[in-house]
């Protein structure tokens, strides 16, 4: 456990938390004494990593949901504050796209496209947003993509599901920063998970090492926890030295 604790006492969800960036942000949290509420679809890796941050000395959850469904999402608020007491920290982190021209996709996949980068970080939002406001306080950060404000071929609908999360973000913040409640969102570019696979993307153009690591975008989330309760911090781009910020 981090000898400083910053986070004890508090409390996170964080979805999309059985792979990659997910599992760094709960790994990091807890290392700071943050209780949290591990979400996915996969169960047998959350009460992996579950046991694995109890074992470390942490509080940690699993709790299986699909953020593409409303009514798993308020599901997962209602066991965190049932368990927990409160929710401090929402990380809307799940999600996945399809690389493929547009004219090859599938109706499912434009859909389930939408409905979980975009819909679920709605859906995590409204779950959590009753809890905060009774707190007047809270922070939720939502994990869009360099695709929130560039244009990419075969990433279509992709970059429209995160360009919406980066509109539905910074309007959300604009209706409940007065309640003590901060909206950030994290665009990064390449980071080396298992996302590029889901992608389709099997010979990445970087070097593994070379691209953003988990635990790099873990830290921004730290850092916007960890801002002074009175400041939000509205949108951060990261790049890779690796690839072409052009
Ligand atoms: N890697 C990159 O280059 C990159 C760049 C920019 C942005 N991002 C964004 O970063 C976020 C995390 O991705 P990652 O890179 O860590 O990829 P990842 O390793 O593939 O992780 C994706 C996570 O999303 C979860 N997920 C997918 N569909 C879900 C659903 N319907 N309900 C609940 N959870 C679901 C997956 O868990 P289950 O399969 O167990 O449900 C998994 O835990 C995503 O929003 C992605 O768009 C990634």
């Amino acid at each position: 456990m981090c000898q400083t604790a910053s986070l004890k006492g508090k409390v996170a969800i964080i979805t999309g938390a059985s792979s990659g960036i997910g599992t760094a942000i709960a790994r990091r949290l807890a290392s700071d004494g943050c209780a949290v509420v591990v979400s996915a679809r996969r169960a047998e890796r959350l009460n992996a990593l579950a046991s694995e941050l109890t074992a470390a000395g942490g509080q940690a959850l699993a709790v299986p949901a699909d953020v593409s469904d409303a009514q798993q999402m308020q599901a997962l608020a209602d066991q965190t504050v049932a368990e927990f007491g409160r929710i401090d920290i929402m990380v809307n982190n799940a999600g996945f796209g399809f690389i493929k021209p547009f004219m090859e996709s599938t109706l499912a996949e434009i859909n389930s496209q939408i409905d979980v980068n975009f819909k679920g970080v709605c859906f995590g939002s409204m779950a959590v947003l009753p809890t905060m406001d009774k707190q007047q306080s809270g922070t939720i950060i939502n994990i869009g993509s360099i695709a929130s404000i560039r244009h990419w071929s075969h990433l279509a609908v992709y970059a429209a599901a995160k360009h919406a999360v980066l509109g539905f973000s910074r309007s959300l913040y604009e209706e409940v920063r007065t309640k003590g409640i901060r909206v950030s969102v994290i665009c990064p570019a390449a980071v080396n998970t298992e996302f590029l696979d889901v992608a389709g993307l099997t010979n990445p153009p970087w070097p593994a090492a070379d691209m953003i690591q988990s635990e790099d975008v873990a830290e921004l989330v730290m850092t916007c926890i960890n801002m002074p309760k009175n400041v939000s911090l509205d949108t951060m781009v990261l790049w890779p030295t690796c690839q072409s910020s052009q």
